[in-house]
């Protein structure tokens, strides 16, 4: 690995050369600094990807040094390694509960050092597509959100969907990739509404069919809102299909069978099913067990004879059951309305 940034803190000159040499032969940029306040002066301007520092050091030392990275939420993230004089054993324990890393011994040799360096750097490295995968899960669920809340009456559709969707996923077996772009699929599903404006969404009384035609256009709108950003793409044909229906008389394409792709086919038994054990004017397991049934009548015309097998079998674990329960609290109750 090379390319990264490293900031190496050391009042000791030749250690730091020494250190300095080492770094840049392997492809590192390198910055230097003699003491904290020096190297908070070069982080003024500049983010590195890794601190070695060391403790003792005149002006600022190094534990004052890493609280005030610490204190930061922009450097919060950034790997710390303290260089410490064999024996300190001190230095180490409060280092570590200042937040730093790992820590290096000196005189250290250039295994050493290269190995806590890449370790770290890697380690780093993870931690950030990580936080990156789920800030990109979390943008698309507040985007989902947004419709959520303008109808209470389907709050936590959107998770519950998602929720049963994976199970029955799992349960034919789906896995990675497709898992997850089913899952990007279920929570935008219905992200298509978003332009359909609340007297249509909220109305009561039956659509005319000039807004019934509005609403059915949801699954394309949705589709081409995110077709173009890379990492949802793969999810539009999910949210293009989630109406249409196995024997063909579904929306917007009127396809049948396995013309559906398999995640259309899995999010429609998950969104039809919590559509029908919601909208039910009583709240208990009768709603549910009534909407299950629903399902099943529902085999081999609405939906995929095989999603509904899979659903079955997640029922009978009672993981559908449970998701509803643990996410229950969160729909409002007709019977007090
Ligand atoms: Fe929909
Ligand atoms: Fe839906």
């Amino acid at each position: 690995m090379s390319g990264e940034t490293i900031l190496i803190v050391e009042d000791n000159q030749v250690l730091q050369d020494g250190i300095r040499e080492i770094l840049l032969g392997e492809g590192y940029h390198v910055l230097c600094a003699s003491n904290g306040k020096e190297a908070l002066k070069e982080m003024s301007t500049f983010n590195p990807d890794l601190i070695l520092s060391d403790i003792a050091m005149p002006e600022m030392d190094g534990f004052e040094f890493l609280q005030a990275v610490r204190s930061r939420p922009e450097w919060v993230t950034i790997p710390f390694l303290i260089l410490t004089a064999r024996g300190e054993k001190d230095d180490v324990l409060a280092g570590k509960s200042l937040g730093a890393e790992d820590y290096l011994v000196k005189p250290l040799t250039r295994q050493e050092l290269l190995t806590a360096v890449n370790a770290r750097l890697s380690r780093a490295q993870e931690i950030r597509l990580a936080q990156l995968h789920k800030a990109y899960e979390d943008s698309l669920t507040a985007l989902a959100n947004a419709i959520d809340v303008r109808d209470p009456y389907t709050r936590g559709h959107v998770e519950r969907v998602t929720a049963y969707a994976q199970i029955i996923a799992q349960q034919m077996g789906c896995r990675d990739g497709l898992l997850e772009q089913i899952r990007f699929g279920s929570i935008l599903h219905d992200i298509g509404k978003i332009v359909i404006q609340d007297e249509v969404l909220l109305k009561s009384n039956p659509l005319s069919a000039q807004e019934w035609e509005k609403m059915r256009q949801h699954p394309i709108t949705g589709a081409e809102m995110i077709k173009d950003i890379s990492y949802l793409a793969a999810a539009a044909p999910i949210i293009r299909h989630h109406h249409e229906r196995w024997d063909g008389s579904g929306y917007p394409d009127g396809l049948k069978g396995e013309e559906i792709p398999l995640g259309a086919r899995i999010v429609a038994v998950a969104d039809s099913f919590d559509a029908m054990s919601i909208d039910r004017p009583y709240r208990n397991g009768r709603a549910l067990e009534e909407a299950y049934q629903e399902i099943l009548k529902c085999s081999g015309t609405h939906f995929d004879p095989q999603v509904v097998k899979a659903f079955q079998r997640a029922w009978e674990q009672n993981k559908i059951q449970a998701i509803y329960a643990s996410t229950k609290t969160k729909v409002p109750s007709f019977d007090s309305t």
